[in-house]
C-alpha cells in the first residue's frame, strides 16, 4: 500500500492514508486486501455503489459503438439521458444542458441568472458551498478560498441560512438569482426547513430574483426523493446536479424553467465534452439502476433506521435527510472519522467540526448499516 502522494499531483486532499484499487458496491479494497465499507462514496459519487455491473455493461457498449462526439451532432444516446432527466424532474423543470462538474452547473446558472435579468446583485447564503470557479467561488462562503478573488466577484447579499429574520433585510429586486443547497452538506448538513424555502422563493419570484436550487448533492434520490424540488410547493427556476448522475463518469446538468430556456439563444450555452455519449449511457443506467433496485425505498429505510440508532448514542444527534446525513456528536469530526475508518469504515467530516458526513451509495446494504452502527456505539456509546 502507498499512501505517500505524487509530487506531480496538485489539488490533492485525501482524508485517509490509504490507496483504494477497486470497489465493489458499498465496498473498496486497498492493494492489500483491505476492506473498508464506503459510507462517503468517493464525495457522495457512488450513486449506484461501485462498478455496478449495469453501469460498466453500458459504458462498455457505448464505447463499442462511440467513445464521443460533440453536440455539434445529434446522438440518440444523450436525446434518451435528457428524456430520462426530465421524466425524473419536476415537470417545469425540463429543459437541461449537459456539463462536467457542478461547479460548471452552477456557473451556467449564474450566468443564465445574470443574463437574463440583466441585474448585477447575488444572494448567497453562509455556510454554502457551490464550486471553485471564479463566479461559484464568489458566492462559496470559504475565505480560505474565495478571498484571492474577491476583486472578480460580483456584488453578493451574504443571509444567514435558515434565518426567517434575514429575509427582511434584503432587496430582492436588486438581485439577478439567490442560489442555496436545500441542506447544506459541507457547511455541517444544515437543512433549510420548507416554511423559510417556501417564503425565500415566494419574495424572490415577487421581485424577478430567479431561484436556484444547488442539488449536486440533495439530487438524484439521495433525500429519499428524485429532487428536493420535487415539492410542489417549492419551485425553484433552475436546479443544478452533478456528483452522481452518471455513477462517477463526469456528468453534470443545469436543468431550467421552459421561460428561462426560451430566453436563451443557441450558443449561450456550451461545453465541448458536455452530453458525450459514454456519459450519456452511463446516465441511463444509473436511473434505470436506482428504479430497479427501488433505491429511493431503501434510503428512506435505511435512513430512518441509521438516524433512530445515531440518536440514541449520547449526546449525538443526526442531522439531514435521507442518506445525507451528519453525526453531530460531542467528538471533534475528524476524531470520529479517524476512529471509524480504523474499524473499516469510510465517513467524511464537514466545515462543523463537531459534524461527520454520511453520503454512502443509494445501493447501500441493510448489512452494511448493522456493521456500521456497531462500530459507530462501540467508538460513542456508553463504554466508547
Ligand atoms: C453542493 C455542491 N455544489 C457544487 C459542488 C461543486 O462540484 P464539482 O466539484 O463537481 O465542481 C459541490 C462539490 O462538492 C457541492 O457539494
Amino acid at each position: 500500500m502507498s499512501s505517500d502522494l505524487s509530487p506531480h499531483l496538485l489539488g490533492q486532499g485525501p482524508i485517509w492514508p490509504i490507496e483504494i484499487v477497486r470497489g465493489r458496491n458499498d465496498r473498496v479494497w486497498d492493494p492489500g486486501g483491505r476492506m473498508f465499507y464506503d459510507f462517503y462514496g468517493g464525495h457522495a459519487v457512488a450513486l449506484t455503489g461501485h462498478a455496478h455491473p449495469r453501469v460498466r455493461k453500458a459504458i462498455n457498449r457505448e464505447m463499442r459503438k462511440l467513445i464521443f462526439y460533440s453536440t455539434s451532432t445529434r446522438l440518440n444516446v444523450r436525446e434518451r439521458a435528457a428524456a430520462t432527466l426530465a421524466a425524473h424532474l419536476p415537470a417545469r423543470l425540463s429543459r437541461m444542458f449537459f456539463c462536467n462538474s457542478g461547479a460548471e452547473a452552477n456557473e451556467n446558472a449564474l450566468k443564465i441568472a445574470l443574463q437574463l435579468t440583466g441585474r448585477e446583485r447575488l444572494i448567497a447564503f453562509r455556510g454554502s458551498f457551490h464550486g471553485r470557479t471564479a463566479l461559484t467561488l464568489s458566492v462559496t462562503d470559504d475565505p480560505r478560498l474565495n478571498a484571492p478573488f474577491a476583486r472578480f466577484a460580483p456584488p453578493i447579499d451574504w443571509l444567514p441560512f435558515a434565518d426567517p429574520t434575514a429575509l427582511d433585510g434584503v432587496d430582492f429586486h436588486e438581485a439577478a438569482a439567490v442560489i442555496l443547497e436545500p441542506i447544506q452538506s459541507m457547511g455541517g448538513v444544515r437543512v433549510a426547513p420548507d416554511a423559510w424555502l417556501g417564503e425565500l422563493i415566494r419574495r424572490a419570484h415577487a421581485a424577478g430574483c430567479l431561484v436556484i436550487f444547488d442539488e449536486i448533492q440533495t439530487g438524484l434520490g439521495r433525500t429519499g426523493t428524485w429532487f428536493y424540488a420535487s415539492r410542489p410547493e417549492l419551485e425553484p427556476d433552475m436546479v443544478t446536479l452533478a456528483k452522481g448522475l452518471a455513477s462517477g463518469i463526469p456528468v453534470a446538468a443545469t436543468t431550467v424553467t421552459a421561460d428561462i430556456a426560451s430566453a436563451l439563444k443557441p450558443h449561450d450555452l456550451g461545453s465541448t465534452f458536455g452530453g458525450g455519449p459514454v456519459a450519456m449511457a452511463a446516465l441511463l443506467a444509473t436511473f434505470e439502476v436506482l428504479e430497479r433496485e427501488d433505491c429511493l425505498s431503501s434510503v428512506q429505510s435505511l435512513s430512518q433506521k441509521l438516524v433512530t440508532a445515531i440518536n440514541r448514542l449520547p449526546g449525538c444527534t443526526a442531522l439531514g435527510r435521507g442518506f445525507l446525513l451528519g453525526i453531530q456528536s460531542p467528538k471533534p469530526g475528524r476524531w470520529l472519522c479517524d476512529q471509524l475508518f480504523s474499524r473499516g469504515f469510510l465517513t467524511g467530516p464537514s466545515r462543523d467540526p463537531l459534524v461527520t458526513r454520511l453520503l454512502p451509495p443509494l445501493t447501500l446494504r441493510p448489512q452494511s448499516v448493522d456493521f456500521f452502527l456497531e462500530a459507530l456505539s462501540e467508538v460513542l456509546g456508553e463504554s466508547g
